[in-house]
């Protein structure tokens, strides 16, 4: 990969993706709504990199997006989503409209963003690699998240059907799922240190997950290490959604 878009650069996980690749030495295309935290992250960065401010629920911004870059002669060949929002409700309190924006930020927003990118891959006859962010509800039941586990498994449908359609293409199409992770979208769930212990001791490995964990998996997606895989989910959770064991300590992140 030489040129990656991150789409939604300017949050936890995508600021620090964007700072593993560019420790590659990757071009880089921020993208996101804050212009200012997009460029302050650019201006940290020692790679060339460009930042694009971008609606990314507005498809036509999204297309617009991809021709900017193609016209400027960005072809990116690398593409990751992590962009987000969180908003928990049962389903007997949450309203269709809260649903539907829910939707929107997390499913729409990777719609956009994979059909641009397979589209100008095809268009330059070129592989490629995309990684989309869903989550660990994903693979349990939690309660009060029937609208992000909607949304994120429709974005897991997505990937994996794209995957299939793009594969003798030589594009790659994987999905990272995280658990709990200390970023902006999590800060209500880890206000207090009363509440981290709380949420690290539900956890099996007996913490809550740090933006490096995602951006780690995420990097490896995105990587000629992951060059035989694609249509996957990879969950990165400290074993929350799978194992059945419970945390025995509370452990500092290493
Ligand atoms: N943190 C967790 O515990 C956790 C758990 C499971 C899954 N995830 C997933 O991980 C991914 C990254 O989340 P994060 O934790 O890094 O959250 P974050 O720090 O809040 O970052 C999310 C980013 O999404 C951007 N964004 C939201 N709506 C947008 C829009 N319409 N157009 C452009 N950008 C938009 C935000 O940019 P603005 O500055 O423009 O708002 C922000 O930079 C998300 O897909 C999230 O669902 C996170």
């Amino acid at each position: 990969m030489d040129c990656c878009l991150i789409a939604g650069a300017a949050g936890g996980i995508g600021s620090r993706l964007a700072q593993r690749l560019a420790v590659e030495g990757r071009r880089l295309v921020l993208c996101g709504r804050n212009e200012l935290a997009l460029q302050a992250l650019a201006d940290s960065l020692l790679c060339d990199c460009k930042v694009m401010v971008v609606d990314l629920v507005q498809g036509t911004q999204v297309a617009d997006l991809y021709k900017t870059l193609a016209e400027q002669d960005w072809h990116v060949d690398g593409m990751a989503h992590c962009v987000g929002s969180i908003a928990l409700k049962p389903l007997h309190l949450l309203s269709e409209q809260e649903a539907r924006e829910v939707f929107e930020v997390n499913y729409w927003s990777a719609f956009h963003l994979l059909k641009g990118f397979v589209q100008q891959r095809l268009a330059v006859r070129q592989p490629g690699a995309a990684v989309l962010t869903g989550s660990l509800v994903v693979n349990a039941g939690f309660p009060g998240h029937e609208a992000i586990a909607s949304a994120k498994s429709a974005l897991v449908g997505l990937m994996k059907s794209a995957a299939a359609s793009y594969a003798a293409k030589g594009i790659r199409i994987n999905c990272v799922l995280p658990g709990l992770t200390d970023t902006p979208l999590a800060s209500r769930f880890l206000a207090t240190d009363a509440a981290r212990e709380k949420m690290a001791a539900l956890n099996p490995l007996g913490r809550v997950g740090c933006a490096d964990d995602i951006a780690a998996a995420q990097a490896f997606l995105l990587s000629s290490d992951a060059g035989w895989m694609t249509g996957q989910t990879l969950t990165v959770d400290g074993g929350q959604s799978g194992l059945m064991a419970p945390a025995v300590a509370v452990r500092p992140a290493s």
